[in-house]
């Protein structure tokens, strides 16, 4: 059987090659269910560096947060345990369904939505927004435009969370997933949008994987 990176690569090339830089995701999770295939970044656990970030903090966030291409929804439901009012969404209806049987009873709000195109009632209506390799996955001017939305997305005094594979400036664009450089952060300081942290890891494996978590704050 295909290599699932290698299958959802290929899919990726020929959406974009039609024009349709998000149409794939849609086509992958209906594959998955249709065919039981596994999905590349399908790990049905919450990002552990959302993990650290959470229980890192002297104080849990409280208010209203937002899961950016939430997938099959551990992140949402991990906030949501924590008593954060959560919306979470996803581009692919197929990923958005899958969340709301696996999560029948939860208080989190499973939404299709495209995150360069989001409502207009989420514009600065969150506390915390959190965002795990959506925008490594956009080609083109949609990563800046993607990071730009999500920062919009923010209230007075949030927080946005963002995590991503990364890459020296100098270093080859490289495959799908294209990791993100330092320069392309900069694409989530909007007004009133500022770097409050930004940690450089690289995660051990074959091959290890470089990454950032950065957080951003809006006064
Ligand atoms: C690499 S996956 C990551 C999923 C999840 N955040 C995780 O960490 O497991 C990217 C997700 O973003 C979704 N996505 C891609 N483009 C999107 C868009 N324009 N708007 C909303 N979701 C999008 C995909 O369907 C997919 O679920």
């Amino acid at each position: 059987m295909e290599d699932p990176r290698a299958h959802a690569r290929e899919l990726a090339r020929e959406s974009i090659a039609r024009g349709d830089a998000t149409g794939w995701f849609e086509q992958l999770y209906r594959e998955s269910e249709r065919d039981g295939l596994a999905i590349s970044w399908v790990d049905l656990a919450p990002n552990p560096y959302l993990v650290e970030w959470l229980y890192g903090r002297s104080a849990s966030p409280s208010g209203r947060a937002l899961v950016v291409g939430c997938g099959y929804g551990d992140d949402a439901e991990l906030l949501a345990a924590l008593g954060l009012e959560v919306v979470a969404f996803d581009i692919s209806p197929t990923a958005v369904d899958h969340c709301r049987s696996r999560f029948p009873e939860s208080p989190a709000q499973y939404v299709v939505a495209d995150v360069l195109a989001p409502p207009p009632e989420w514009t600065g209506a969150f506390d915390l927004v959190f965002e795990a390799y959506t925008v490594q996955v956009l080609p083109g001017a949609a990563r800046a435009a993607c990071a730009r939305s999500i920062a919009g997305m923010v209230a007075p005094g949030g927080i946005v969370l963002a995590v991503a594979r990364s890459r020296r400036q100098e270093d080859p664009e490289g495959l799908m997933p294209w990791p993100l450089t330092r320069e392309e952060l900069d694409a989530f300081l909007i007004p009133g949008m500022r770097l409050t942290n930004l940690r450089e890891l690289v995660e051990p494996g074959d091959p290890p994987v470089p990454r950032f978590v950065a957080e951003f704050s809006r006064h």
